[in-house]
């Protein structure tokens, strides 16, 4: 068992023993070893996955569980199913066996509208009687692979796939790779019930899913369509350690079947606590409602936050808290009558491919985008979606007319999933990268998968392109200067080099369509505003080839000012934080370059004027900075912030922002509705502020809060 001590648990201390310790192991010591090894190897991967705080380094992890597997092998009586061996996998099946379900695992009455919704609630207070209030809980619609997890003494024995509800396929060594899914259940606060039969969902986080599309990509291998199939592709491997390699997790929110044990949950709410209690995460950001008001609001407010979550949900689950009163009400032939999914509108649709457009950035990357019939993507009209490459038209064989699906997932632009087929039309052409660039008509060249344009200085598109990201909102930030009017001011001769910019009068924008001179001198008022600039905003707007926001900031740090830093040798810029040679290169490069370099003076001789960043006292540590060495955790909804805003801010003021809370947290900051990350802050006894105490904590850390949200209030 665990050895959880109040806050959190202690590493047990089981430290590797010295080579000679087979001769003398026998089964009983062998026992006791494996005993030890096992809490602590517990232990240390709670404090790795859970906490985000690890204690020892990956090598002092794996000598102990070499060690681990060792005895197992050696002493096949002392296995057991819930060792942390078992989690890499195990031989592969030959097949799944067939689990029947401890009880059917229906699925949901679902629909995304408000009608369907409100009678929904009618049936459930009418099937009530008056007397009884309909209290719910609402809990996110999770967009994964649903999976039960069976624990007999509070140890993993069992878990099977939904199926057709009443059985599902057997994919217990699947789901002990996923390091969320608890093998044996804590007990520190809860007892283990003799059995317990949860439901959840398996899922993939975005960031992880599109690591793993990269790596297959780069295998040549297909990528897989959203988070979801890869989820349950996963699920679905017949050799488990490759399940082991795909960054799964999962999020439990039912208790199917409980038996033995005192303290029985009488509502869902107290069954995600228990949940929680056993060691398993909960649903996140749950809440409770009495009224479809509530409801309603919820799904508006998650339906915001949905692309800033790094996993994918569909809609919202409404459950009747009551067990009891479940039961009253009971079930359909499909459905249980006490749960209700109310979905978001789809972010997925078909529709059809117009034409197919290189489109030149600014970096010379020509990317086929495919203009799209409009079509209406989780709330947002697309009408267009990128196809990547020149090799993804070819693998997804996609062509002018076709009829395709799209997808918008998170944040992320949206993308051409796959086309549809239709039998007996006839299809256009294959498409063809041009061979000379659309904007500047110099051969294109082959880069891997991708095609560039190697006329960086005098292509038109490639100019404009950098004069948006100059300007974009994490560089110098001139309000008024998108993706259309850089290309205006490049396309009218207004800018041939970035220098231009600042010599721009209102009677030539004037002169321009869709200038009036209001905004004209909106606009030249703003590039006059935009310095001074930091030293950091600077050198991320000036594009420097995989120098990003976070990169630009370390540099600004480390070396305080740009002299130092274009001065700086390749070696010496491999000594900064987070450089690696391949990046050093790139930075060396563009600071040697005659002409970025003649640009640089030019941007600097008068037009713009650097607020230089001091450098570091000691190298790397990037001492001084307001909020160095703090860790912010942000959950639920701020009024005055955009997560964005309040993540910039942070960042720019020394600080780390994560996305979960440990021990090693130093504030939670909890807008309304904060969910269960407030309720483990609570229990590790971090800090919690709300939105005024932060703002108050930014002031008290001299940092300007005013400035950090400028471009972000109101919007
Ligand atoms: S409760 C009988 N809660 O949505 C009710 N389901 O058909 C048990 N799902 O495949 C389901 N998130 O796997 C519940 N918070 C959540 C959920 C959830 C996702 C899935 C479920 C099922 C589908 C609905």
């Amino acid at each position: 068992m665990y050895s959880f001590s109040g806050t959190g648990p202690v590493a047990a201390g089981a430290r590797p023993l010295g080579p000679d310790w087979k001769e003398h192991m026998d089964r009983r010591s062998a026992q006791e070893r494996v005993e030890e090894l096992r809490e602590t190897l517990r232990c240390h991967a709670h404090l790795y996955f859970v906490e985000d705080a690890p204690e020892i380094s990956d090598e002092e992890y794996d000598a102990l569980f070499s060690e681990l597997k060792e005895l197992e092998e050696r002493f096949p009586e002392v296995r057991a199913p819930d060792s942390p061996t078992r989690r890499v996998g195990a031989p592969p099946l030959e097949s799944f066996p067939t689990v029947d379900h401890v009880v059917d695992m229906l699925s949901l009455d679902s629909a995304p509208d408000e009608e369907t919704l409100r009678r929904f609630d009618d049936r459930v207070r009418r099937g009530l009687g008056d007397v009884e209030l309909a209290e719910y809980v609402l809990e996110p619609k999770l967009d994964g692979a649903s999976v039960e997890l069976v624990y007999e003494a509070g140890v993993l024995v069992r878990a099977s796939t939904r199926g057709d509800g009443v059985r599902g396929e057997g994919i217990t060594e699947n789901v002990r790779t996923i390091p969320a899914v608890a093998l044996r259940l804590r007990e520190d606060v809860r007892p283990a019930p003799d059995f317990l039969a949860l439901r959840g969902e398996v899922i993939m986080r975005i960031g992880a899913f599109q690591e793993l599309n990269e790596r297959l990509v780069e295998a040549d291998r297909a990528p897989f369509a959203n988070p979801r199939n890869a989820a349950a592709g996963a699920l679905r491997q017949l050799d488990s350690r490759v399940t082991a390699s795909r960054p799964l997790d999962v999020f439990v929110y039912d208790i199917l079947a409980i038996e033995g044990g005192d303290d029985t949950p009488g509502t869902q709410w107290e069954g995600l606590e228990a949940i929680r209690e056993w060691g398993l995460p909960p649903t996140e950001m749950a809440r409770c409602a009495s009224s479809v008001e509530e409801i309603l609001e919820h799904h508006a407010e998650l339906l915001k936050r949905r692309d800033d979550l790094d996993y994918e949900i569909d809609g919202i689950v409404i459950k009747l808290n009551d067990l009891a009163a479940r039961e009253r009400l009971g079930v359909t032939s499909h459905h249980p009558r006490w749960a209700f999914a109310y979905k978001f509108p789809a972010r997925k649709e078909v529709t059809r491919v117009l034409r197919i457009v290189p489109s030149v950035g600014r970096t010379g990357v020509v990317t086929p985008i495919a203009m799209l019939r409009p079509v209406e993507l989780g709330g947002v009209t697309v009408s267009r979606a990128s196809l990547h490459n020149r090799e993804e038209v070819v693998r997804k064989d996609i062509r002018e007319g076709d009829r395709v699906r799209v997808q918008r997932a998170g944040d992320v632009i949206p993308q051409v999933l796959e086309r549809v087929e239709e039998p007996g039309r006839e299809r256009a052409e294959p498409w063809r990268m041009p061979r000379h660039c659309p904007s500047c008509g110099f051969e294109l060249v082959e880069r891997g998968p991708f095609t560039v344009c190697l006329n960086s200085f005098e292509c038109h598109a490639q100019l404009a392109g950098r004069i948006q990201h100059f300007a974009s909102r994490g560089a110098l930030d001139i309000v008024g200067l998108g993706e259309e009017t850089s290309r205006l001011l490049v396309s009218e001769g207004l800018v041939a080099r970035l220098p231009d910019l600042f010599e721009i009068d209102e009677d030539q924008l004037v002169a321009l369509e869709g200038f009036a001179e209001k905004s004209a001198a909106n606009l030249v008022e703003a590039i006059r505003a935009s310095s001074p600039v930091e030293l950091r905003r600077f050198l991320y707007g000036l594009g420097i080839p995989e120098v990003g926001a976070t990169v630009a900031r370390d540099l600004a740090r480390h070396y305080g000012t740009l002299e130092l830093l274009r001065a700086a040798s390749e070696e010496e810029l491999q000594g900064v934080d987070g450089v690696g040679p391949k990046m050093a290169e790139q930075i060396a490069g563009f600071f040697r370059h005659p002409r970025k370099a003649a640009l640089l003076d030019d941007l600097l001789a008068g037009k713009i004027q650097l607020l230089e960043t001091e450098p570091a006292p000691d190298a790397g540590s990037g001492g001084g900075a307001p909020l160095e060495g703090l860790r912010f955790v942000f959950t639920g909804a701020l009024d005055r912030w955009t997560r964005e805003a309040a993540k910039e801010v942070v960042d720019a003021l020394g600080g780390r922002v994560t996305s979960s809370v440990s021990r090693s947290t130093d504030y939670l900051v909890a807008g309304s509705d904060p969910g269960s990350k407030a309720q483990r802050a609570h229990e590790l006894g971090i800090e919690v502020l709300d939105e005024e105490a932060f703002e108050a904590l930014l002031g008290e850390r001299g940092a300007d809060s005013e400035a950090g949200r400028s471009g972000e209030l109101g919007a």
